[in-house]
């Protein structure tokens, strides 16, 4: 269970009292499934539910793919991503002594990344993970469609057969069609869970076993997640209590930002799936908090500035490993001659810590008040047990602003604008 803690001036006169009267029926809301979107509430306890035997299934995909091959190609953008890669990443770090690559495409439009990746592939023996919901999105599609005429030259259609395996809709959609066309295995994404709640699904959980990570352990943490951040009684359950804060800073405190932080590097893409939960899930009908991200100490060194004696207008909701995956220390040098013996023994991680109470005292002193989410180490127990914290803060905080947290209206336009321009058939 994580735990969670306020910081700043701002928290001393916060007035709780809408929410004491709105909390309880917004808690009963979700668990009896009665408030707006409900049907894509399958999340609530989809882990539990989980058959072995498709968790075997994912497991024997994953190690014939980490056998079989060089790399692993994760297609898919958004929700179809960035939770296998927010926890791929927050795991085995930037450069896992793993034999298994594995690399993202179909995330983007960019011709220059896309061709890289490509140049990047041409001499690898790789396996590829398309995910789609739909199965129509159009960055996935393009991107398989460059992938497959690529292995085709090199080593023939029959290749494919084994080297794909798609993550899509159980019945709909061109990939579901192709899929079973051309005979790859195939995992379901099911009808009532949505992309960015999907990283405890196949979605997330085959790239992650490939990246040889524990699938159990992480069910495991959302399975007590479950239970963890179930209570009606919002003061208890910190999963609501979060929610309800950040709900009232932005509603009465009139902050209108809210910045995701991380002391650490590889916890960005952890920022990134965030920032698509909340803003996707909030971002409607001229309402929310705009999520932004930042990894400090990196970042302090450009946007701290801003941060202490800017324009007021962002908290932060800083996510805090109690013990670092890998840590290291500063060496004693004689000569001493960059004057840094006074930290010489230290761990690199005691540095980092300092840092982060130097700052949060820096922050909350000036005018961006803080939360802070502490989970014991990012491992895949905690990240499980983390995800499914910020899914149930997501609904209830969605619902408290009267948002319809499960749909994505916005996101349409564009890409019928797109398909206009494109000259899609039947798109006017
Ligand atoms: O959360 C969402 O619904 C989106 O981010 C989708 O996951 C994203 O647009 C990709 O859609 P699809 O999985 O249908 O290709």
């Amino acid at each position: 269970m994580v735990e969670f803690s306020r910081h700043g001036a701002v928290f001393q006169n916060m007035d709780y009292s809408e929410i004491d009267s709105r909390g309880e029926a917004i808690a009963k809301m979700i668990d009896e499934k009665t408030g707006e979107g409900n049907d894509f509430l399958g999340w609530l306890d989809y882990a539990s539910r989980l058959p072995e035997e498709e968790i075997a299934r994912i497991e024997k995909t994953a190690k014939r793919i980490r056998e079989n091959y060089d790399a692993l190609v994760v297609i898919g953008i958004g929700g179809s991503y960035l939770g296998a890669r927010a926890m791929i990443e927050a795991v085995n770090g930037f450069f896992p002594e793993d034999k298994l690559e594995i690399i993202y495409l179909g995330n983007t439009l960019s011709s220059t990344y896309t061709a890289q990746v490509i140049r990047h592939l041409r001499n690898k023996k790789f396996a590829i993970n398309v995910i789609s919901k739909s199965g129509t999105t159009t960055e996935p599609a393009v991107a398989f469609r460059l992938l497959k005429e690529m292995l085709i030259q090199r080593f023939g259609k029959a290749y494919l057969k084994d080297a794909v395996i798609a993550t899509t809709d159980r019945a709909k959609g061109a990939l579901k069609m192709e899929a079973d066309k051309e005979g790859y295995e195939c995992f379901v994404i099911p009808d009532d869970i949505g992309g960015r709640f999907s990283v405890i699904t196949p979605v997330g959980l085959l790239p992650v076993a490939c990246a040889n990570i524990d699938i159990r352990a992480f069910l495991q943490g959302v399975k007590d997640a479950e239970k963890d951040y179930s209570g009606h009684d919002y003061k208890k359950n910190p999963a609501y209590f979060y929610a309800a804060t950040r709900y009232l800073l932005h509603v009465q405190k009139k902050f209108t930002s809210e910045m995701f932080v991380s002391y650490e590097l590889q916890n960005k893409m952890i920022e990134e799936w965030l920032k698509q939960l909340f803003d996707e899930s909030e971002g409607k009908e001229g309402k929310a908090l705009l999520c932004s991200s930042g990894v400090f100490t990196t970042d302090l060194h450009s946007m701290g500035q801003f941060i202490q004696q800017g324009s007021p207008v962002l908290f932060e909701t800083i996510i805090k490993e109690k013990n670092p995956n890998l840590d290291v220390e500063v060496p004693s040098d004689e000569r001493n001659l960059d004057n840094l013996n006074y930290l010489a023994g230290k761990n690199l991680s005691y540095i980092n810590d300092k840092a982060y109470q130097a700052t949060l005292e820096a922050h909350t002193e000036g005018h961006s008040p803080a939360m802070v989410i502490s989970i014991d180490r990012m491992d895949a127990y905690n990240i499980g047990n983390l995800f499914y914290f910020f899914f149930r803060a997501t609904a209830f905080s969605a619902y408290l602003l009267g948002v319809n947290p499960f749909n994505q209206p916005g996101v349409e336009i564009y890409k019928h604008n797109m398909f206009k321009l494109l000259g899609k058939p039947g798109v006017k």
